[in-house]
């Protein structure tokens, strides 16, 4: 799946373990287009483990969501791109969204199977904590399965405490306090242009 072609413009790079180089920016309404294929292209266990159950298609109740999220200023979409010679592939993409309560938001993340285990995670994990807590989150939590064991590890190495859920067994909450800082933003705070 190749990227729209954008300028690379306000993107940031990443040098992974095994010296593949990826880049990360924010989505736009464009890059939609290209979600039904990425999810398609996922595992059945990958779709699974996103969306807590079955589906082979990408729900359009969650495209919408995303449409929406996009032009959100509560909100930060990132996809991460491969930085190919001749072409981007679209590897991974999170989300955080503003939850009920004030002061924390939700963070979600996905990257495609051969690229799993790689390092996009963490990436985008230490990229979506750093929006949250510019855009003035407090905590930064998110879902998972108690046998999505990629996530429960990536969580632990981002700094992300695991807590049982009373009000569904079937889910493990992780969370993360967020202290403010004063280092200069990484990313543009203006609007997406499409
Ligand atoms: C969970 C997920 C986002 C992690 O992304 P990732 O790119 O594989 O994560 P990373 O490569 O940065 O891995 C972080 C650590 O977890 C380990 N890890 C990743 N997948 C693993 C797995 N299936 N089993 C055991 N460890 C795993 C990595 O080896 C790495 O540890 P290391 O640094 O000690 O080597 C990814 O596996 C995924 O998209 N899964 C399907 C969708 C999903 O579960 N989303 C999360 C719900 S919010």
């Amino acid at each position: 799946m190749a990227a729209p072609g954008y300028r690379r413009d306000h993107a940031q790079h990443a040098t992974l373990p095994d010296s593949s180089r990826i880049y990360l920016r924010r989505v736009r309404e464009a890059d939609l287009r290209l979600g039904p294929a990425f999810f398609a292209a996922l595992s059945p266990r990958s779709r699974y483990l996103r969306l807590m159950q079955q589906a082979n298609r990408l729900p359009p109740s969650t495209l919408a969501q995303l449409r929406s999220q996009l032009r959100d200023p509560r909100c930060m979409v990132l996809a991460a791109f491969a930085d190919h010679v001749g072409g981007d592939e679209l590897v991974g993409g999170g989300r955080i969204v503003p939850t009920g309560r004030r002061e924390v938001c939700e963070f979600a993340l996905t990257v495609v199977d051969a690229w799993q285990g790689r390092g996009v995670g963490r990436v985008l994990m230490r990229e979506l904590t750093r929006a949250a807590r510019r855009l003035g989150y407090r905590w930064i939590e998110g879902y998972a399965l108690p046998i999505n064991t990629g996530m429960l590890k990536l969580a632990r190495i981002s700094r992300l405490a695991p807590s049982p859920l009373p009000a569904d067994p079937q889910l493990v909450r992780l969370s993360r306090r967020l202290f403010l800082t004063n280092r200069p933003t990484d990313w543009p705070t203006d609007r997406p242009t499409h």
